[in-house]
């Protein structure tokens, strides 16, 4: 197996690092602007050393929250041809009727219905739950506790908080933020930051 390279040390990197063993990564390094080291795991360089790396002998995958520089990083491993992979951890339920795209994680204990579709570089997050025929765009982080009901799709970039809740046939625009615990019981066309219970724009 390659050397994975993990891009961010920092609490969710931990997590993602964790999940690789789980796949039966061994050798595991960070690229991290700040941190030297990890759980004992090595941080190699800063993240811009990426431009170092070739396509061979290494595969990658991006730890940053952060769904707009996750979303820039991952363009430009894609660029050099380098091997992002998916993680999936093994208490994860994924229908084998699913598509999960490059450069995503499933944390454990999620479950991802049949007929869902989850796009490249998406963080679906621990206990989190997409059910039936969702469409989930690429770099969409959908965080811990968060359920998501039949046949949403939820554009690029965007943020669904802990323990929110989408229920079914909503469309949810590109770059939306939705606040801890917000329920989404509406069509969202407006990118923006929404809370509460139903949500509202602030
Ligand atoms: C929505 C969020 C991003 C807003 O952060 P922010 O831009 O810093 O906003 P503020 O904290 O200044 O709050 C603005 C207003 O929205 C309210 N608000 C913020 N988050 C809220 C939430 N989740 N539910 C209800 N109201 C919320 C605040 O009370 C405040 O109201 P006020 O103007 O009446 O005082 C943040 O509060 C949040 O919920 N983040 C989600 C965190 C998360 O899910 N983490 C998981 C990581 S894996």
């Amino acid at each position: 197996m390659n050397e994975l390279i993990v891009i961010g040390a920092g609490g969710h990197g931990k997590v993602v690092a964790d999940i690789a063993y789980n796949n039966g990564y061994t050798n595991i390094s960070f690229l991290d602007d700040y941190k030297k080291e990890i759980n004992g795991y090595k941080v190699i360089g800063k993240i811009k050393d990426i431009e170092n790396f070739d396509s061979k002998g290494y595969d990658f995958i991006i730890a940053i929250g952060n769904n707009a520089v996750r979303e820039k990083i991952q363009n430009q491993l894609k660029d050099k041809g380098c091997n992002l992979v998916t993680l999936i951890h093994e208490s994860a339920f994924v229908s084998k009727y699913t598509e999960v795209g490059k450069g995503t994680v499933i944390m454990p204990n999620s479950v991802i219905n049949a007929g869902s579709k989850i796009g490249e570089g998406c963080i679906i997050n621990t206990g989190c739950t997409i059910d039936h025929d969702c469409t989930i765009q690429n770099y969409v982080h959908i965080s811990p506790g968060a359920h998501v009901a039949g046949t949403v799709e939820i554009g690029k970039r965007t943020w669904v908080g802990i323990g929110s809740s989408i229920i079914n046939n909503i469309k949810i625009c590109e770059d939306c933020i939705f606040g801890a615990g917000s329920v989404v019981i509406k069509d969202i066309f407006n990118s923006g930051t929404y809370v509460g219970m139903p949500v509202r724009k602030i």
